[in-house]
């Protein structure tokens, strides 16, 4: 069955969230993005976006999302940004990229999506996920590559 992805959730990584909220930091969501229950959080969907499962079951396009994350803890000296996340399936895989600053100026790889992996649950599309190079050093060069982080999660109509 043919259908649209319509909504992008994803939690970045659990053990980012606890550690950053457990040391008195703050976690914002913004401009479409919202927190959601158990932590995570939702985009909104921007105009553009192809995301879509074809008829036999395949991801496949581009999906754009909008909302940005702030992450501060240690007085300011962790600051890490994210927003306007993507979904991009192309021949090699597929990847979750995502603005590193308020600026918008550059997007960077944050990570992998394995979509031999794919799984549906209550009607979203799950995705593991697994971090870049680029998202090494957003999330301040503490993770080594390819570490799993939460999964993408996708709404479909
Ligand atoms: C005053 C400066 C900092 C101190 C004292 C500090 C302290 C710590 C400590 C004690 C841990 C281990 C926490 C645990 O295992 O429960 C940790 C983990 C971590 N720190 Fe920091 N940190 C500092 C700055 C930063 C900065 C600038 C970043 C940049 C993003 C950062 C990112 C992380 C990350 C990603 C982890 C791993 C969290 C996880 O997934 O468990 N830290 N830090």
């Amino acid at each position: 069955m043919a259908a649209n992805v319509t909504m992008l959730s994803w939690g970045v990584k659990q053990s980012f969230r606890s550690y950053v909220e457990a040391t008195g930091g703050v976690i914002e969501a913004g401009g479409g993005a919202e927190r959601t229950q158990d932590g995570g959080f939702t985009f909104a969907p921007a105009p553009g976006g192809d995301l879509r499962l074809d008829a036999d079951g395949k991801l496949e396009g581009r999906g754009t999302f909008t909302g940005e994350l702030k992450f501060e803890a240690h007085g300011g000296m962790l600051s890490v940004f994210l927003a306007d996340p993507i979904v991009e399936v192309g021949p090699s895989g597929a990847v979750l990229t995502v603005a590193d600053s308020k600026s918008r100026t550059r997007r960077v790889e944050i990570a992998r999506l394995d979509l031999a992996a794919m799984t549906t649950e209550d009607g979203e599309i799950v995705l593991p996920t697994a971090l870049l190079m680029h998202g090494i050093q957003v999330l301040g060069d503490h993770y080594p590559l390819m570490t799993a982080l939460d999964p993408v999660r996708l709404k479909l109509a």
